[in-house]
Order: structure tokens, then sequence, then C-alpha cells
């Protein structure tokens, strides 16, 4: 067996950033904070930015109380490793249009600011009505592009984190809270 598989992923975490009910907490006053701006009139359209925004996603349009749609797109801009190759391609675009529509994009995490700048340009393109955009995780430090940013869950260090969405390699999507991993864990991942 797969030496990998006899340690539990949990074991790989070396600190807990935000736990399950701090993030509950602020989505559910993010969501008020929606509550307050949009109305069924305004029927927005959430956009997920897959993958790390599905669990946010998931959780924040359960507390919104105005009718409003959802829809998904893909960008890659990381490699396997924990700094961006700089690249950003959209590897699935939404299924409908925006032209004339409020629009809310979903991340999870603002970091450079690159994969947002490429994604609020692109919708510029689209005609929407109007873009806002809500971000789980902000981390203004490492900020190399200035971005908007409407609805903020929480600012954090610069450390790359992952859990509730965000992956490490792919892995730990599913881990219900956001976490630092041990030092290790990250050189093993880098030398492949
Ligand atoms: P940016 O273009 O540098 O702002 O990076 C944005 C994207 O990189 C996010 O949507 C994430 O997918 C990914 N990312 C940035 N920082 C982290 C992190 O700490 N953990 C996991 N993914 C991250």
């Amino acid at each position: 067996m797969d030496p990998q598989m006899m340690t539990s992923m949990f074991d790989d975490v070396e600190r807990v950033l935000v736990s399950e009910q701090e993030i509950h907490e602020r989505i559910v006053a993010l969501a008020d904070e929606m509550n307050a701006i949009y109305s069924d009139a305004d029927l927005p359209i959430l956009v997920c930015i897959l993958k790390g925004a599905f669990m946010f996603l998931a959780d924040l349009t359960r507390h919104l109380q105005f009718r409003h749609e959802v829809d998904f797109m893909e960008i890659s801009s990381y490699g396997a490793g924990t700094t961006s190759s700089g690249v950003v391609r959209i590897l699935l675009d939404l299924a409908s249009s925006v032209d004339g529509r409020h629009v809310v994009i979903v991340e999870d995490i603002v970091d450079t600011g690159h994969t947002l700048d490429y994604i609020l340009r692109n919708f510029a393109a689209r005609n929407p009505a109007s873009v806002r955009v809500a971000t789980l995780l902000n981390k203004p430090s490492r900020r190399e592009i200035e971005v908007p940013v409407d609805f903020v869950g929480f600012e954090i260090p610069n450390a790359f984190v992952m859990g509730y969405g965000l992956d490490y390699a792919e892995q730990y999507r599913n881990v219900p809270y956001i976490g630092v991993l041990k030092p290790e864990v990250y050189q093993e991942g880098t030398e492949d």
C-alpha cells in the first residue's frame, strides 16, 4: 500500500487558521450584506470560480434571501506548487449570457490579484449591468495588481492555505476549515 494512504490528511495540517464555526458565522454576515444590496428584481447571477470557491458558494447561496441564479467558470492560474505560474486560462466558460445582468463573482481567495484582474476584464467585455466581487479570503500583503473586492470573508497573512474548497496539489479541498500545512508537505510537492 502507498505509505501516504496510511496516514490521515489531517496529520499534514500544521495549524487551523479559520475554524468551521468562524467560517459559518462570517458567511451568514456576508450574506446579510448582500441581502441589503440585492432584491428579487435584480435577479443577479452568482458566478462561482472553480474549483476553489465551490464550498463557499454552496454555503453562501443558502443564506441569500433574494432570487438569483448560479453559474460556474473554471479558471486555472496555478500548477501543482504554491506560486502562480502567472498564466491565467479559462478552462470552463459560463453557460449563460451576462449581458445586462447583475453579476457577483464568487472567489475563494485573492492573492496577487492577477486572476481576478483577468476575470474582471473578461466580464467587462460581456456588457453586464454591474459586477461585484465576493471572496472568502483576501491576502492584501501579496497584491501585485489593484483589484476591487466588495465582500471579504477574512483577511489572512501571507501563508499558503488549504481546506474549505482550497487545494494544495488538488488535495485537501474537503478539509472543513482553512489551515496551513506542515512545511515538509509543501517541500515534498515541489520536488516532483
Ligand atoms: P492570484 O491570481 O494570485 O490572486 O491567485 C488567485 C488564485 O490562486 C485563487 O483563486 C486560488 O485558486 C489560488 N490561490 C492563491 N493563494 C492560494 C492559497 O493560499 N491556497 C490555495 N490556493 C491559492
